[in-house]
């Protein structure tokens, strides 16, 4: 660096002062005269929002039986409200919306078909009939070829990307939980998406089995690409060699090398408890586990911190809805949006997990019970009241305010 003194050009700095007073002039001048609005869309909104759609109008174009409590849906544009379907990565999710004899509740569905698969014109959501399950059953009734469907766009963050995940995927899905690692399992070997999926995959009975013959078809056609090994807890099965009993670390041991795999979980609340206990006696980082992680949560007593001062008791939330207020029961044990919902109200919702923040309320009064896997607020949301009602249980009363954009409905 030179040791010279600067020299300043005093008055080149007043003419470049003067020309940036000018500027300002200038600039306030043009944003006067344009237009309010684009003379056309710019491509990267238009592009925005082909990707992530904030609805998706649908129609159901066939219903497939797969077992005697699943069936696949496919789902098609209506042609109106949506000429096309959402791209979206293997292993994402639909949250459907669903109008219940007036309840406006949301369920989140994983999407069974590939990437490929809506390029062609369908997604495909198997869903599995749950014994007395309010949304399932509804479904189950009322979805019949040409029945209207309306989506979110896709959701999610179990899905491959190179820059977090290995190229080498091992899948453990309980009963229906296969869903998603269908769809990627399809991805892979049309070539789509640059990686191996070995799938370890655990059943109550022959029954429970989704999607046998494909996956044994995809096996023997792309060996290098995808494998799966049935993990079966009956007794007697017909599944010639299958591995016995639950996905344990010795089965995951044998059918994977937990030293540099990359590791994605779905299926039952009850089979990421021990799994994850079997992931970790393995040695294998969580940075390298991904589970599933929408779905209501369920039995939150099963969380050893829940508190027990709560269990059983009523509360009541106050409500501030842009209209007004309105008064809502709550139990202890039910999340603050189970109890808005059956108040009919309608909150904006997608993951029911905590995960994808749709739901984001202003906590003004009272306190609620986050279990800390399902926080995920960010934590300036944390710090100023903010909950997210999916994932939060009422310990005391309380008064929130509900999002004005959001979907709000008092019937
Ligand atoms: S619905 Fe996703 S965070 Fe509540």
């Amino acid at each position: 660096m030179s040791d010279k003194p600067m020299k300043f050009k005093v008055k080149g700095s007043i003419r470049d002062l003067l020309r940036f007073k000018n500027l300002v002039k200038k600039r306030a001048k043009i944003i006067d005269a344009a237009p309010a609005s684009f003379k056309e869309e710019p491509y990267i909104n238009t592009l925005a929002a082909r990707l992530h759609p904030e609805l998706q109008h649908l129609v159901v174009r066939e219903v497939i039986e797969e077992t005697g409590t699943c069936k696949t849906f496919r789902l098609v544009p209506d042609g109106a409200g949506s000429r096309e379907l959402a791209f979206f990565q293997a292993g994402q999710y639909l949250s459907v919306k669903l109008d219940v004899n007036g309840y406006r509740i949301t369920r989140p569905y994983s999407i069974s078909s590939s990437p490929s698969d809506a390029l062609k014109g369908f997604y495909d959501l198997t869903i599995k009939r749950l014994e007395g399950g309010f949304a399932t059953g509804f479904i189950w009734n009322t979805w019949k070829t040409g029945s209207a469907v309306t989506a979110s766009g896709p959701l999610g963050q179990m899905y491959h990307a190179p820059l977090r995940d290995g190229r080498s995927i091992v899948a453990l899905a309980g009963g229906s939980g296969v869903t998603p690692f269908r769809s990627m399992a399809r991805e892979i070997c049309y070539g789509r998406l640059d990686a191996t999926l070995r799938l370890i995959y655990g059943c109550a009975d022959d029954q429970e089995i989704l999607f046998h013959d494909e996956f044994r078809e995809l096996a023997k056609k792309y060996p290098d690409r995808f494998s799966f090994v049935m993990v079966m807890s009956c007794e007697e099965t017909s599944v010639e060699g299958c591995e016995k009993g639950f996905i344990t670390r010795s089965v995951i041991q044998k059918h994977s090398n937990p030293a540099v795999d990359s590791y994605f979980t779905c299926g039952p609340d009850v089979m990421y408890d021990f799994t994850g206990l079997e992931l970790a006696a393995l040695g294998v980082p969580v940075k390298r586990i991904r589970r599933e992680a929408y779905g209501e949560i369920k039995k939150p007593l099963r969380f050893k911190d829940f508190p027990q001062s709560a269990v059983g008791r009523a509360f009541s939330i106050n409500v501030r809805l842009k209209q007004g207020s309105v008064v809502v029961s709550a139990s202890g044990d039910e999340s603050v949006l189970v109890a808005l919902e059956r108040a009919k109200l309608a909150p904006p919702s997608a993951c029911r997990s905590g995960e994808c923040q749709y739901c984001r309320t202003l906590l003004v009064k009272g306190d609620v019970w986050v279990g800390p896997e399902c926080d995920g607020r960010r934590a300036a949301d944390r710090q100023t009241g903010y909950i997210h009602p999916c994932a939060s249980f009422p310990v005391s009363d309380l008064e929130i305010v509900l999002p004005e954009n959001g979907e709000v409905r008092k019937n």
